[in-house]
């Protein structure tokens, strides 16, 4: 992660990347003061509220709070993982990607996940070689009509019901713990190791560069279906996410289209009989990951889903998660198919040719949205029409394409008699959006009008804001030695001022690609945009007064804890010492103490307000 590209490569990168080009490729930005803005390409609105910094490399959206450097924006608008972002800026600006530091940790865990793959890999095998030893297994393939010479690249296999695995794998020298890990065997409680995958047929799942990540298995019909789960998944591992990867993606790529079926059995009887492009999620409802993955393949998508109740329930929940990738550049189409039907009975019976009859029928999903949404409504009249707008409320909110969203909410307009306009404002919660921000930046503990005002902010806030509008601060007046708390926010700042005194060229566009690692960081990353309007010469003198008030916060929270030990009785005599030290050099006059705690922090006001609280 960022952590692992030397720091001087990124700030070489983020300096040579012009913010202002990476956005205005993807969203029209105009001149505004010092800034440039435009609409949030990362939420819905009609005024301008997003707004980039060129100067200093990075973007803030006042209205729902997105903020980040180029990387982040590429990440989050293209949606690609951190190195592929900082790849393909690193390209555009002609730099070459840096040979990997040496470093432990990753050396370590790249040991392991090539350990993982290899451990993965001879399990495909064995099961493999299982399924051509079961005259079970492959009576059950036939039953099931399965083209296995159609389907070398899925690599089916077999794990019998007797096991064999384990002793296979610890045969070949992995350790017990390592079979755990990669998710093929598990423990019992008499402490010894299991095949977790018993008396089933065995589906290799690959990620979308045909890698091997883990096993779907389903149990022969003869071996036990009422008792065991149809499926079982490798649980989630090192290698695998069920949530990130689709079944048949890597033998689809390269489909001009892709269909999303439900099952692994559907994905092998289409390819089997030649049809390219189906793919599956893994057991579960198909999620925002799986999603984004899917677009990133293909410009049209179909949504194939049985016609039974709990198919179109599950089909109306697909369009909602791949309803904000629907575009002029990406349609995305919807099939039910015959109640009780999915596409295997149906290849199986009836030939390729009716499963591509039924797709021939593809609904545009926003046809399919509208369908939906009356389905939901389980009466006419009034109640109907606002069981209609409730139903649609989701969808509108969650589709991204301007004039897909206008014309559906034109036919709602028609359908419940209210102007276009109205209907908008309804299913836009406008207020509501706003409300939820507000709530949102309240639970955090600031309001959202009151970014750019400092003031709201905590003393640890406002460091943090001012040295990422400028690093150089903490470079000409460190302050190092500071008393902060590890964690939360403080801990962010602890960790910026050590970034920032081992490497002094920092700017605002590193520090922030390097602490987004850091999880509480994420909370705190708008705060640069907060010191943005405060003039550079007011920042020294700030920044001056902020390090000596949280001098004295951190000692006046150590008398508090010293004090609070004290009415316990438990102070020990050296701590006495530290508590009269303390309080003692509370008594020296400040220079300039200033805001909130400045008038208690004159001498008397301290030793004033600990005795009172001494005598609670
Ligand atoms: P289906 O029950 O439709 O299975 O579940 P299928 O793929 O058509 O298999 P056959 O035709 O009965 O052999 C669809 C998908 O739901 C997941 C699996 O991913 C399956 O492919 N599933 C189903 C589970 O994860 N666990 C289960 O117990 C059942
Ligand atoms: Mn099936």
């Amino acid at each position: 992660m960022a952590g692992r590209l030397p720091e001087a490569w990124l700030r070489d990168l983020l300096e040579r990347v012009d913010l202002a080009e990476v956005v205005g490729r993807r969203v029209m930005l105009r001149r505004s003061g010092k800034n440039l803005v435009g609409l949030c390409p990362f939420h819905e609105e009609k005024t301008p509220s997003f707004s980039v910094n060129r100067e200093k490399g990075f973007y803030y959206c006042f209205g729902c709070q997105a903020n980040g450097t180029a990387i982040g924006f590429l990440m989050a608008h293209e949606r690609l993982p951190f190195r592929e972002a900082v790849g393909l800026l690193a390209e555009e600006v002609g730099l070459e990607l840096p040979a990997q530091e040496h470093d432990e940790q990753r050396e370590q865990q790249q040991a392991q996940t090539r350990m993982l793959r290899e451990l993965l890999q001879r399990a495909a095998a064995w099961f493999q070689a299982q399924l051509a030893r079961s005259q079970e297994a492959r009576h059950y393939v036939q039953q099931r009509a399965l083209p296995m010479t159609q389907l070398g690249s899925f690599c089916l296999g077999f794990a019998p019901e007797s096991g064999g695995l384990v002793r296979h794998l610890q045969g070949e020298g992995f350790a017990a713990g390592r079979l755990v890990e990669a998710g093929l065997a598990r423990q019992g409680s008499d402490g010894r190791l299991y095949d977790l995958f018993r008396g089933r047929l065995m589906y290799p799942i690959h990620d979308e560069r045909g890698r091997l990540v883990g096993f779907g298995g389903r149990v022969l019909d003869s071996m036990g279906q009422a008792t065991q789960p149809k499926y079982l998944n490798t649980p989630e591992t090192a290698l695998f996410h069920k949530g990130q990867c689709l079944y048949g993606l890597h033998q689809a790529r390269g489909a001009k289209r892709l269909v999303l079926v439900e099952g692994y059995m559907d994905v092998l009887a289409l390819a089997g009989r030649g049809f390219a492009g189906a793919v599956a999620p893994l057991g579960t409802a198909l999620g925002p990951g799986q999603a984004s993955l899917l677009s990133r393949y293909a410009s049209e998508l179909v949504l194939c889903f049985d016609g039974d109740e709990a198919g179109r329930r599950a089909a109306r929940r697909a369009a909602l998660v791949l309803a904000p990738h629907l575009g002029e550049r990406r349609r995305i189409d919807v099939v039910l198919l015959p109640p009780g039907d999915d596409p295997d009975s149906l290849v199986c019976r009836d030939g390729l040719s009716a499963f591509e009859a039924c797709l021939a029928a593809q609904v545009p999903l926003a046809d399919y949205l509208l369908e939906a949404i009356q389905e939901e409504a389980s009466s006419g009249g009034i109640a109907g029409g606002v069981q209609q707008l409730r139903a649609a409320k989701p969808f509108v909110q969650a589709l991204r394409d301007e004039e897909t969203k206008a014309v559906l909410i034109a036919a709602l307009a028609k359908r419940t008699g209210l102007s276009a306009e109205r209907v908008e404002r309804v299913l836009q919660g406008r207020e509501e959006t706003v409300r939820q921000v507000n709530d949102q930046a309240k639970d955090n503990g600031r309001r959202h009008d009151a970014i750019r005002d400092l003031r709201v902010l905590s003393l640890a806030e406002r460091a943090i804001a001012l040295l990422l509008m400028e690093p150089g601060l903490a470079v000409e007046m460190p302050a190092q030695g500071l008393p902060l708390d590890q964690d939360g926010v403080h801990g962010v700042l602890r960790r910026m001022l050590e970034l920032i005194e081992q490497n002094p060229h920092h700017t605002t566009a590193t520090l922030l690609e390097i602490m987004r690692i850091e999880p509480t960081f994420q909370a705190c990353g708008y705060l640069h945009m907060a010191a943005g309007d405060m003039p550079p010469a007011i920042r020294r003198s700030e920044w001056q007064a902020i390090r000596k008030r949280l001098q004295e916060d951190g000692r006046q929270r150590h008398i508090d804890m010293l004090m609070n030990k004290m009415r316990r009785d438990e102070l020990d005599q050296q701590e006495m010492g530290v508590l009269h030290e303390l309080l003692r050099r509370g008594a020296a006059p400040e220079e300039h103490t200033v805001g909130r705690q400045g008038a208690s922090s004159t001498p008397g006001g301290h030793v004033h307000k600990v005795t009172e609280g001494g005598e609670q």
